[in-house]
């Protein structure tokens, strides 16, 4: 996701840094091009050599070091940079570079860089709390500086507070966001549905299906990072949420129904992905329900069509629906599409081997009403990305 990228980590002195030693595999491992700049102070918590190792790449640290040309080495990599991140990023250094010093080499590339630059504070929470540095920190903020709010927690000085660097994956999902896609999808208000919704019998049971989200989140993740502006409104999933993304949490068809409701009218598309379960029990028993004669009684109803009450009043939203069939895929599919004005349907066929519930895969066959695209198996992602650059 990340060839053909340039990723410089500044690295300063704080216990966290040891820390951005995953982030520059993970990083690698997507493909990026990491170069890590390290500050003197930084030097004492982690050794350029590891970074060297990870990365493939010369790990620079002082201006001034004559084992290369050390004239153009910050200006070249400030011109190659697709993003710069400054984690994590002392008082010392967000001091500086809010004033203007540049006395390294982690302060001068980043001087030169014209490419986005995101900084991760991380110190101890009475510094970090310090009127100072948080009139400098405000400052890189009207400069154009992206920062990210450290957690709070345990911090290794033994205090509780604001100030810790959050987690490497954090700051991954920073960086991607930033730079993993093009923005073709900038300025567009997408809302997913996803996840299965339950429909409670009694303080006990439930009417659910086996949809795990994988496919909505995925569309949700995907559409976030080509710029897109995310709601997910998502029925109980195990999966972990997206970064970036709205979400609202519901259970049932008519939660689901009403969080759909409210966003609908300001959105430019809509996708239904979830699983909604068509029927529900009349009535939500308030005991756990005891079975007459080896039967248990309960009486069901429709639940609301969520997509096609929808698409019915849809101005310019482009909808899209899901149909899970296990036989007359695209003739069934077709059907409803036009049943529920929809725009576009991807038809999944619950035989085929790697489509449906649960796999990390799909085999999807998107359809209008004057074309019909049948994609190959893909990963839910791989599949994400086809259907939105369809829809775009
Ligand atoms: N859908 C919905 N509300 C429901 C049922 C389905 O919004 N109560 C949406 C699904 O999210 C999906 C599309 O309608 O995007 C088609 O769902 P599917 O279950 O395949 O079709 P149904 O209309 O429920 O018909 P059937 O289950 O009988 O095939």
């Amino acid at each position: 996701m990340l060839s053909g990228r340039t990723v410089v980590l500044g690295v300063t002195g704080s216990i966290a840094a040891y820390k951005i030693a995953n982030l520059a595999s993970s990083l690698v491992k997507k493909g990026a091009n990491v170069h890590v700049i390290m500050t003197k102070n930084a030097t004492n918590f982690i050794n350029p050599i590891t970074f060297e190792t990870l990365t493939g790449n010369k790990c620079l640290v002082d201006t001034f070091d004559r084992n290369f040309e050390f004239s153009v080495e910050h200006v070249s990599l400030a011109k190659q940079a697709d993003i710069f991140m400054v984690a994590p990023a002392s008082a010392n250094v967000i001091g500086k570079i809010a004033n203007g010093i540049a006395d390294d080499m982690l302060t001068t590339t980043i001087m030169a860089c014209k490419c986005h630059k995101i900084i991760s504070p991380a110190m101890n929470t009475n510094m970090f709390e310090n009127p100072i540095v948080q009139s400098n920190i405000q400052k890189l903020k009207d400069y154009g500086y992206e920062i990210i709010e450290p957690a709070s927690g345990y911090l290794a000085c033994g205090d509780v507070g604001a100030g810790k660097m959050p987690e490497p994956a954090v700051l991954e999902s920073y960086i991607m966001r930033e730079i993993a896609m093009e923005k073709d999808m900038k300025g567009k208000k997408v809302l997913i549905t996803a996840g299965p919704t339950m429909e409670k019998i009694d303080p006990v049971r439930f009417i659910s299906n086996h949809s795990t989200g994988k496919m909505g989140y995925a569309l949700a993740k995907i559409a976030m990072l080509r710029g897109a502006e995310v709601t997910l409104v998502t029925g109980k999933t195990s999966i972990p949420k997206p970064d970036f993304v709205k979400v609202v949490n519901v259970q049932s068809a008519k939660e689901m129904f009403e969080a759909v409701d409210k966003e609908f009218d300001t959105q430019d598309i809509v996708i239904m992905s979830a699983a909604v379960a068509d029927y529900r029990p009349k009535e939500v028993a308030t005991e756990k329900i005891k079975k007459k004669d080896g039967e248990a009684a309960i009486e069901l109803e429709r639940t609301e069509d969520i997509l096609a009450t929808m698409a019915a009043r849809k101005k310019n939203q482009f909808v899209c629906g899901f149909s899970m069939e296990t036989e007359n895929m695209i003739e069934n599919s077709k059907a409803k599409l036009e049943k529920k004005n929809l725009d576009m349907i991807c038809a999944n066929n619950l035989k085929v081997e790697g489509a449906g519930f649960g796999t990390d895969t799909n085999v999807v066959t998107l359809i209008s009403k004057n074309w019909i695209k049948e994609l190959p198996m893909k990963s839910k992602e791989g599949v994400a990305k086809d259907i939105l650059d369809v829809i775009v």
